[in-house]
């Protein structure tokens, strides 16, 4: 295992998209920001200098941190944000996970341009489980705004009403060919006919789950998250923001240039999105003379689902299998029930400018009816290895605090959350499932639920409200996939499964920004085991304090 030294440099820079240039918080200057590459067992070591005019931490999305919470990343939840001209180093190893993961600033909206692929090699000298491929390609999915993201978001909470939709899409920072001004930047990937190629997706958009094609081929889903599936071939995947898809692709069409595109998957009703079409190029270099004419045309493109087709997008989710030996809890000590959704939060002056949410209320967004407050004087971590009291409570409801029909014409007085920075406490070593529950307050939505330090086995989904007495007989408990980020279908529910033997507090949270802002989080506190080696680690000297 060998020991890889990065530096981070987090700065503003002047970065041009759209015919616009502004100053855009960016990892040493770049767009995406660097590639981490290592080999399973390797460690990390990340000192990351804060330039920026921002506090900022960055998160290392799916690894699970084992122990070591202190280089997970949320701000406020694991540790203090990095204040301006400081710094910290982030320094974890990467234990039995392989594939494709990624990084992301974990403050405010920081992350619409602070990220980047987090790849993990099969230790050296073991293969993949299918052909090696010839090369591959990193395929980063995100959103752009004109404006500054952080503007963006102080004008969602200060007015209370739903953010601004962004400007673009963008694969690997570039808009594509079908936006003002960006044509000349559209990315290429050249390939060579006939070859075989990795394609690692990633979703790093703020708000939107992805529809993603390439123009006339098949693609073989081999791996999501940091697991590896069982193939199956598709001509287009659904991603939510959080998840990573590796797919193979065969360069087998008459040699040409190939779109390949992504667009919304948009299941929220009267939420306006972003119904732009991001593209990036496949182009065969090895061309034979004939294809030559072929070559000089506008290359093809995708046909991609309807924004609302939630059959394509649930039965694509749905064939994703493992294809190694999942190990799925079948007792359960902890059944927990979570109602995600919109809500509101009445206002003591109606219509007022803080208050452009229906009715004049604002927008919240909750578990269980908790609009998750974070704190801003310390950080969970530290305030719970302190022994400090105060920051936060344990008592987070297991159950919604009223049964309702959550798919169905919810009830005004159930619209409102109340606030609170409330954990749920696990025993170290229990078997949890966790259902979680869509409610069709203001909207029914698609929530890409993330959970920090664990991958849990997705088992069940289904549309309506989940049924406890039946619904469990269907369970897939012989190869469920292996995830971190699942997207709770609109008007339905999924149920995950894992062990809690990670301990460490740990953020579980809706994957859309804005609905993170607006509180669609908690978190888990998973107690000590009895050994040291089931106790979290001592935390690093440089761990930043608020
Ligand atoms: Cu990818 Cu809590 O985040």
């Amino acid at each position: 295992a060998v020991v890889h030294y990065h530096e981070f440099v987090i700065e503003a820079k002047p970065l041009r998209r759209l015919c616009t240039t502004r100053r855009t918080i960016l990892v040493n200057g770049q767009f995406p920001g660097p590639t981490l590459a290592v080999y399973d067992g390797d460690t990390l070591v990340i000192k990351v200098i804060n330039k920026a005019p921002y506090n900022i931490t960055l998160h290392w999305h799916g690894v699970r941190q084992l122990r070591n919470p202190w280089a997970d990343g949320p701000e406020f939840v694991t540790q203090c944000p990095i204040q301006q001209e400081m710094s910290y180093t982030y320094r974890f190893t990467i234990q039995n996970q392989e594939g494709t993961l990624w990084w992301h600033a974990h403050s405010k909206w920081l992350r619409a341009t602070v990220y980047g692929a987090l790849i993990i090699y099969p230790k050296l000298g073991s293969p993949y489980p299918f052909p090696m491929p010839e090369r591959e390609i990193h395929i980063i999915l995100g959103e752009w705004w004109d404006r500054n993201p952080m503007d963006v978001l102080a004008q969602a909470l200060s007015t209370g009403a739903g953010p601004n939709i962004s400007d673009a899409f963008t694969i690997n920072g570039q808009p594509g060919d079908f936006y003002r001004c960006s044509s000349r930047e559209t990315v290429r990937f050249p390939l060579e006919a006939g070859a075989t190629v990795l394609l690692r997706i990633i979703n790093a958009a703020m708000n939107e789950e992805l529809f993603f094609a390439v123009a006339n081929h098949k693609l073989t889903v081999v791996g999501v998250d940091s697991m590896y599936s069982k193939p199956f071939t598709t001509s287009v995947i659904m991603i939510t923001p959080g998840q990573t898809t590796d797919v193979l692709l065969t360069a087998d069409q008459t040699p040409g240039r190939y779109y390949m595109a992504a667009r919304a998957y948009h299941t929220a009703q009267n939420v306006p999105f972003d119904n732009t079409t991001t593209t990036a190029v496949l182009e065969y270099k090895s061309a034979p003379c004939n294809a030559k004419k072929s070559q000089s045309l506008t290359p093809i493109l995708p046909q991609l689902p309807a924004y609302n087709d939630t059959n394509t997008a649930t039965a694509f989710t749905a064939q994703i299998k493992n294809l190694g030996m999942a190990q799925v809890p079948t007792e359960i000590d902890e059944s927990l029930f979570f109602t995600v959704g919109l809500g509101f939060i009445s206002c003591s002056i109606p219509n007022s400018p803080h208050c452009q949410g229906p009715n004049g209320t604002r927008f919240a967004a909750s578990i269980n009816n908790v609009s998750f407050v974070s704190p801003t004087r310390n950080s969970l971590m530290q305030a719970y290895y302190q022994g400090q009291n105060g920051i936060f409570t344990t008592d987070f409801p297991p159950v919604p605090p009223v049964q309702f029909n959550y798919t169905g014409n919810v009830p005004r007085q159930l619209w409102q959350p109340t606030k609170g920075t409330k954990l749920y406490k696990l025993k170290h070593g229990s078997n949890v499932q966790i259902v979680f529950q869509d409610t069709s307050i203001f909207s029914t939505e698609d929530h890409p639920m993330h959970l920090h330090g664990y991958q849990f086995y997705v088992v069940g989904s289904g549309f309506g409200n989940f049924n406890p007495a039946t619904d469990p007989a269907n369970f897939n408990l012989d190869d469920p996939p292996n995830r971190n980020t699942i997207g709770t279908p609109p008007a339905g529910w999924v149920a995950i499964r894992f062990v809690a033997d990670n301990p460490g507090i740990w953020l579980l949270h809706c994957h859309f920004d804005v609905h993170l802002s607006w509180g669609l989080a908690m978190a888990l506190l998973v107690e000590n085991g009895p050994g040291h080696l089931e106790a979290v680690q001592a935390p690093p000297l440089d761990l930043p304090q608020c």
